[in-house]
């Protein structure tokens, strides 16, 4: 039976091998290094040795060896298939199981092998080309030279339509592949034409380190200032972080990682020594960036400039995974500086300073939400007090609670025993939410819940949305909506909603599951996906609903009728039509 390569390596990238020989031996971890007693031969001292990033495993006892599969395989004696379809199901990954899987994989590999020889092509005349004298000269002005070209493969795509799409033909690569691996799109005279034109290149590798796609910069001219490759087969942007592979053995071995903003800033990690950076690509950090990242370290590091670290991704509602075993943190930078800057104006010293003082990203919130009252006045210190404590009572454990109400309290001078009673407030006393039994959720449901989530997280990128109640089905999650809605509206976006006096403790189940969803530990999703996702749902019911109704509507006894509703499915079926274009 054929399975797919990236089936097999996406469940290779969601095991963790480390939380696997738990579950059957003795797993010491001390300082970087994890060894377990051995369960192939027997041993009282740990000796087999574990490689969390790249989830291998050797035994210097006895000899094995072998990755996640086959730890599965040997331990529980099952065959390779087995072990898959085993770990799959607990990383939750469906298998394709199908003839097609070797097809899958081949054309996998044919992507790859376009955009590589993309990589090189851009490069080369990058490096050499006379057109390319105004991209070697940018280059310089950013204090970029030939090492870091060499290192970070960065190219120049000419100003031309077909420059890219006739080497690569000439090279014996499809037009199939080209546009697949999203190096070129279709023309209205349809023909295929280059998609980068005239801009500076950075390609973008996956953790394995194979090429998926390019950032592209402008250089001249109009038109975005960073252009990215489009989702493709290869290239997930919800789960690619540019700079990973060059990164991760850093990564594993000083036990933290720095997100920052992009490419540039990546590349002046590099330059200064820290080769620990990641960047997403052109799209904010989400659930499954961090998943990525957490497998190589435990502690994540925000590196965005004050403003974006404080509206934008850092207050997604990540803090809520901090007691998990995730440590997110946030680095101040100099207002409107971003590591790039730093490092090209020579301050890598400060740099290095702020990333060694990052702080706890609820640390972080809070004391940015202090920053906004004028502590001279009661009034004042007794709102600060209150929007703090709405940020502190999201924090799971009652201990760092009642420590970042010391921390509180010395910042405003309000009594720690008012600040104390303030938290009891806006948690209702209540140590854990009651549970609402989520039940296996269905799609609408879930998407409908995520949207609850961003709006309860009081998320920037939601509130630029017209979300309305029509776009909800479940009569629960329509409750709640109403509720949480004319909350959110009241507040400027990115503040941390009142949740307590608002939602109140009452035993109405939409007030619980509000709650509930409140204090899900889970990073939220990303809102433009999210958004997508309901519409798209929404109007699929609306049409079925009408396709039912005009079924049943009888168009001789009413002709006007009939065709009104003909006329509203057709529009519905564009809309649909429309939103599944933007995918
Ligand atoms: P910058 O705007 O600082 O880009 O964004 P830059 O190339 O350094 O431009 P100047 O010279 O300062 O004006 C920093 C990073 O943010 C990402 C890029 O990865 C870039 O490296 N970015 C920026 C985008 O992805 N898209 C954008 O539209 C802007
Ligand atoms: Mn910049």
């Amino acid at each position: 039976m054929a399975y797919s390569r990236e089936d097999i390596d996406r469940v290779r990238e969601r095991t963790d091998l480390v939380e696997l020989a738990s579950e059957v031996t003795r797993v010491k971890r001390s300082g970087r290094s994890v060894m377990a007693v051995c369960p192939f031969h027997s041993e009282k001292t740990p000796s087999l040795s574990i490689d969390p990033a790249r989830g291998l495993f050797h035994c210097f006892g006895c000899g094995k060896s072998g990755d996640v599969f086959g730890w599965v395989q040997e331990t529980q004696g099952l065959g390779f298939s087995d072990a898959l379809e085993l770990l799959a199901r607990r990383a939750g990954v469906t298998l394709t199981r199908d003839p097609e899987a070797s097809k899958h994989r081949d054309r996998r590999e044919r992507l790859v092998d376009a955009v590589e020889r993309t990589v090189s092509f851009y490069n080369e005349r990058l490096r050499t080309a006379d057109d390319a004298g105004h991209a070697r000269s940018y280059l310089r002005s950013r204090g970029y030279d030939a090492d870091v070209v060499d290192r970070f493969h960065l190219g120049y795509a000419p100003d031309g339509w077909e420059v890219l799409v006739k080497h690569l033909r000439g090279a014996g690569v499809s037009d199939e592949a080209i546009t697949g691996a999203g190096l070129a799109s279709r023309s209205r005279r349809g023909g295929i034409v280059d998609r980068f034109r005239n801009r500076l290149m950075f390609p973008i590798y996956d953790v394995r380190g194979d090429a998926v796609g390019f950032g592209a910069r402008l250089l001249d001219g109009d038109g975005p200032k960073y252009l990215n490759s489009p989702e493709t087969p290869i290239y997930h942007k919800s789960r690619l972080l540019y700079g990973l592979n060059w990164a991760k053995s850093q990564i594993v071995r000083s036990d933290e990682s720095v997100v920052v903003e992009g490419y540039t800033d990546v590349i002046a990690f590099h330059l200064a020594e820290m080769p620990v950076a990641v960047a997403t690509c052109g799209t904010a950090l989400g659930e499954e960036h961090l998943d990525l990242l957490r497998r190589f370290s435990k502690r994540v590091v925000l590196a965005f400039d004050a403003d974006e670290a404080g509206a934008g991704a850092a207050e997604r509602g990540f803090e809520r995974s901090v007691p998990g075993d995730l440590d997110l943190r946030v680095a101040v930078l100099p207002e409107g500086r971003d590591p790039a800057d730093m490092v090209a104006e020579g301050d890598v010293d400060d740099l290095k300073t702020a990333i060694s003082s990052s702080m706890p990203l609820l640390q972080f919130r809070i004391e940015r939400e202090l920053a906004r009252f004028d502590m001279a006045e009661p009034e004042a210190r007794g709102r600060a007090v209150r929007a703090a404590a709405a940020l502190i009572s999201l924090h799971p454990d009652g201990v760092v609670r009642h420590e970042y109400a010391v921390l509180v309290s010395r910042q405003t001078g309000v009594d720690v025993n008012a600040v104390e009673s303030t938290l009891t407030g806006t948690r209702h006393g209540t140590e854990t939410p009651p549970a609402v039994d989520e039940g296996p959720l269905t799609g609408p449901q879930r998407t409908e819940r995520e949207v609850l989530r961003l709006l309860l997280a009081n998320d920037t990128v939601i509130r630029s949305y017209e979300v309305s109640l029509d776009l909800f089905s479940d009569p629960l999650n329509r409750a709640a909506f109403e509720i949480i809605m004319p909350l959110v509206e009241s507040i400027e976006p990115g503040m941390g909603p009142d949740l307590g006096a608002a939602i109140g403790s009452d035993d109405h189940s939409e007030s619980a599951l509000l709650r509930s969803l409140a204090m899900q530990q889970r990073p939220l999703a990303d809102a433009d996906d999210v958004m997508k996702r309901l519409k798209q749902e929404a109007v699929e019911r609306r049409i079925k609903v009408l396709e039912a109704d005009l079924d049943l509507f009888d168009a001789n006894a009413d002709p006007q009728g009939y065709s009104d509703r003909f006329e509203r499915l057709i529009a519905l079926q564009n809309e649909r039509r429309e939103l599944r274009s933007r995918e």
